[in-house]
């Protein structure tokens, strides 16, 4: 995205990908775009597929104590809502974008090094096909994601890192069939965590918690749907449809924050500088949201020269990923099971989503987090 925002502007870019195209396209990762993403495709021009396929949703449902609740986020925001398209489709439609405008674009590129990232002109490394390539450029964007060289880059006495692990993961699965709900259901059962989602009307994806180092062997296609379908059924004989599974896998769940996001022309974006707990989809978003705003920062400074809008990237960024570092962590404690935790912290936890689902404040919170603050 940030490539195909800077080629708007008429800014030269190349990008540097170690995974080979087929891999970044298939490999499915999670699916909720916020009015703000939504908005940037559009405005960016990358929208004709997701304005098809994409699902508008106005709400989401929130399942504990055998009932359904929904909650009307668009009716609590001004009518704003989000978009269920997932990060893959997003990620092909970016790439066909780009290579629309014939501009560089390199997969399995190896040896990726950067160096000199404090003075006018880092340097980027990598082979490619064989070839080795050394490129001097005037800014690099450290779009890498966690395990990306460029945050490793950094002095470590130069940034503050912020971390949390959870003693839980979510199991994935996409599974061959019609969705059984026209929105989103977040539930907490006595079992645990699960998820409701969906990719299309014939494909569903689910999700439950379950341990850090989960054996997915141990995970039967038939244990799997039984117990999602005790984590989800409702007391009105509402259920997941089960169908083929044509995916799973473990997604472990982390929250980490690294300040401030940039060091000398080195600019950090996405996964690279903050990772949230998939429990409030903000991860794409979050990246979305760092893109845009580096790339009106680095417009601004071709254009005129001016830093301003570069030397506020990071505190501009800092903010919004806290808010959702926050919403993130209180999403995910009040919707999993915790070891240690005794029955107390079961009621207190239905407690708080009875007090969610009836109050007009909390579902005004719930949804102006959900479906994201606007871009600034
Ligand atoms: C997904 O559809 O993959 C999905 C939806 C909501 C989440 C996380 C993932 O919070």
């Amino acid at each position: 995205m940030l490539g195909h925002l800077l080629h708007l502007a008429g800014i030269d870019s190349v990008i540097v990908e170690n995974r080979s195209e087929e891999h970044v396209v298939e490999r499915v990762r999670a699916g909720v775009l916020e009015q703000g993403t939504v908005d940037l495709m559009r405005d960016a021009g990358v929208d004709e597929r997701l304005r098809r396929e994409g699902m508008r949703h106005e709400g989401i449902h929130v399942r504990f104590a055998g009932q359904r609740h929904r909650v009307h986020m668009a009716e609590f925001t001004g009518g704003r809502a989000i978009t269920i398209y997932g990060q893959n489709e997003v990620v092909k439609d970016l790439i066909a974008a780009r290579r629309t405008t014939g501009r560089p674009l390199y997969f399995e590129a190896s040896e990726v090094s950067v160096d000199d990232l404090d003075t006018g002109s880092p340097r980027l490394r990598f082979v490619h096909a064989g070839d080795r390539h050394d490129i001097r450029c005037a800014f690099i964007a450290g779009c890498d994601g966690f395990h990306g060289v460029c945050r490793q880059s950094i002095p470590p006495s130069h940034v503050a890192v912020y971390e949390r692990e959870y003693p839980f993961a979510w199991l994935g699965i996409l599974a061959q069939a019609a969705p059984a709900s026209d929105e989103l259901v977040y539930s907490l059962s006595e079992r645990g965590f699960a998820l409701f989602s969906m990719r299309s009307t014939t494909v569903t994806r689910l999700y439950l918690q379950c341990a850090p180092d989960e054996d997915l062997n141990e995970w039967s296609d038939d244990r799997i749907w039984s117990e999602l379908v005790a984590r989800l059924r409702t007391d009105d004989g509402w259920q997941p449809n089960v169908g083929a599974i044509v995916q799973k896998g473990v997604t472990p769940m982390r929250s980490f924050v690294v300040e401030p996001m940039h060091y000398g022309r080195l600019f950090l974006a996405g996964d690279a500088a903050h990772i949230v707990p998939p429990t409030g989809a903000k991860g794409l978003n979050l990246a979305m949201a760092d893109v845009r705003r580096l790339s009106t920062a680095l417009q601004a400074f071709f254009a005129t020269g001016r830093e301003a809008e570069l030397d506020e990237y990071s505190a501009r960024g800092a903010r919004r990923t806290w808010r959702a570092q926050r919403f993130s962590w209180w999403m995910t404690s009040m919707l999993h099971k915790q070891e240690g935790d005794n029955p107390f912290d079961y009621r207190r936890q239905l407690a708080e989503l009875d007090y969610l689902v009836s109050s007009t404040a909390a579902m005004t919170s719930l949804s102006e987090n959900y479906v994201g603050t606007p871009f600034d």
